[in-house]
């Protein structure tokens, strides 16, 4: 089980090997990133906003998407970087045009795509699409985009579309790798600064070359509003950290925040560890009809600005004692972002030694709980909390 004060302080050797591998993360990182072919300067924090798919499904329409973005001015979850309003699978009518290009569905989006970006821009947000790196949608209601990446482009482009993720289905069994990359170079060549969020599901270790050509990347299938899915894609997440930085991001797919599968707790310790390690904070519930509960989770401004910091290092499991965890990551200013978290079925205490999370085993630090918005000075060695099941703890540790 957990230790207390004396076995914190034996514990320094790992104090060392964690700043070794913190520091050559960040280090590996930068220099991959001066040889990347997806120069465009976004997501040097990651991406915040919303999307269509956890919750709607197929089921969107012009109206829906207005009064998403409506939504999130006036609850002032845009003032708080919720930016990129996402149209994810079924916006497109089900083939091309006579010019080959895709359209949108006109009976779901009578205005257009042009106007629906216009609206978006004129309230301050971003507007992001889907497309698929194949021949059809995943849903099969719309033409892929394989073969066609310089025209579709193109046609991105000029309805002003800021964010595009593009999907895996009806490849034909191409490698990826190509398939990614020539959307990427066509996104460049248009022009426009377009965010290009590759969702090839974590196939051909992408983390390995997502860098070089996206701003961020999925590690696994699609996230389920569950508690199993919720934690299999934390943790498939959290093997690839050493990739991610500023400019690219390892993405353990939407947040199920809101959806009604998950206990508040669980998905308390959802957003914490999605913003923990730098995952893209993309909402996936009903934004109109979020309930003040959900909205207490995702507008909480001191874990935003964790996933928020420039120094843009994903924190990771550095503890694990069978349900109990502790995972930290480094903030800049010698800051540390710590979360405890009982994975268990019983409620248990959780402690992180100082050499768990990087800090100086000597130093005092102060604490602050993110969750409750209170502080506690002068903290030596550990930090404990008796947490229920599911339940996690967040803070900030700052040397004092
Ligand atoms: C538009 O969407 C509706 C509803 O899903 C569908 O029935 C219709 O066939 C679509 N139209 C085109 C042109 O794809
Ligand atoms: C939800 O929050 C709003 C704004 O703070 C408040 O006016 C309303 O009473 C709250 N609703 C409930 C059910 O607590």
């Amino acid at each position: 089980m957990y230790m207390g004060d004396s076995s914190c302080l034996s514990l320094a050797v790992g104090l060392m090997v964690l700043c070794v591998r913190l520091v050559s993360a960040a280090g590996g990182r930068s220099m991959m990133r001066g040889e990347t072919l997806l120069a465009n300067g976004l997501g040097r924090t990651p991406p915040m906003g919303w999307s269509s798919w956890n919750h709607f499904g197929c089921n969107i329409q012009e109206k829906l998407i207005k009064e998403t973005a409506d939504a999130m001015v006036s609850r002032g979850l845009a003032k708080l970087g919720y930016k990129y309003i996402n149209l994810d699978d079924c916006w497109g009518a089900s083939s091309r045009d006579t010019h080959g290009r895709l359209v949108p569905n006109a009976t779901k989006f009578p205005s257009g795509m042009k106007a629906l970006g216009h609206y978006l821009h004129s309230k301050g947000l971003k507007f992001g699409l889907y497309a698929d790196a194949g021949t059809r949608t995943c849903t099969g209601t719309m033409p892929g985009s394989l073969d066609h990446e310089g025209k579709d482009a193109q046609t991105f482009a000029s309805w002003g579309v800021d964010y595009l993720k593009y999907d895996n289905c009806d490849n034909n069994g191409i490698n990826p790798e190509d398939r990614y990359k020539k959307m990427s170079e066509a996104l460049l060549r248009t022009g426009r600064l377009i965010f290009f969020s590759i969702c090839e599901w974590g196939k051909e270790m992408v983390a390995t070359w997502g860098n070089d050509m996206a701003n961020s990347w999925r590690t696994s299938g699609d996230i389920r509003d569950s508690w199993d899915s919720m934690v299999l894609r934390a943790d498939r997440n959290d093997e690839w950290a050493s990739y991610a930085g500023p400019g690219g991001w390892n993405d353990p797919d939407m947040l199920e925040v809101g959806n009604g599968g998950m206990t508040l707790e669980e998905y308390r310790s959802h957003f914490s560890i999605w913003a923990l390690a730098k995952a893209p904070l993309i909402i996936g519930c009903s934004i109109p009809k979020m309930t003040n509960d959900t909205y207490e989770i995702l507008s909480n401004e001191e874990v935003i600005a964790v996933n928020q910091d420039l120094l843009g290092v994903q924190g990771k499991k550095v503890k694990k004692d069978g349900h109990l965890e502790v995972w930290a990551g480094p903030l800049h200013d010698n800051k540390v972002a710590v979360v405890l978290w009982n994975r268990g079925s019983k409620k248990a205490t959780v402690t992180a030694c100082w050499s768990d999370v990087g800090l100086d085993p000597t130093v005092a630090v102060k604490a602050r709980d993110l969750w409750t918005h209170s502080s506690r000075y002068a903290l030596r060695h550990q930090l404990s909390a008796h947490l229920d099941p599911h339940a996690s703890k967040m803070y900030i540790l700052s040397p004092l």
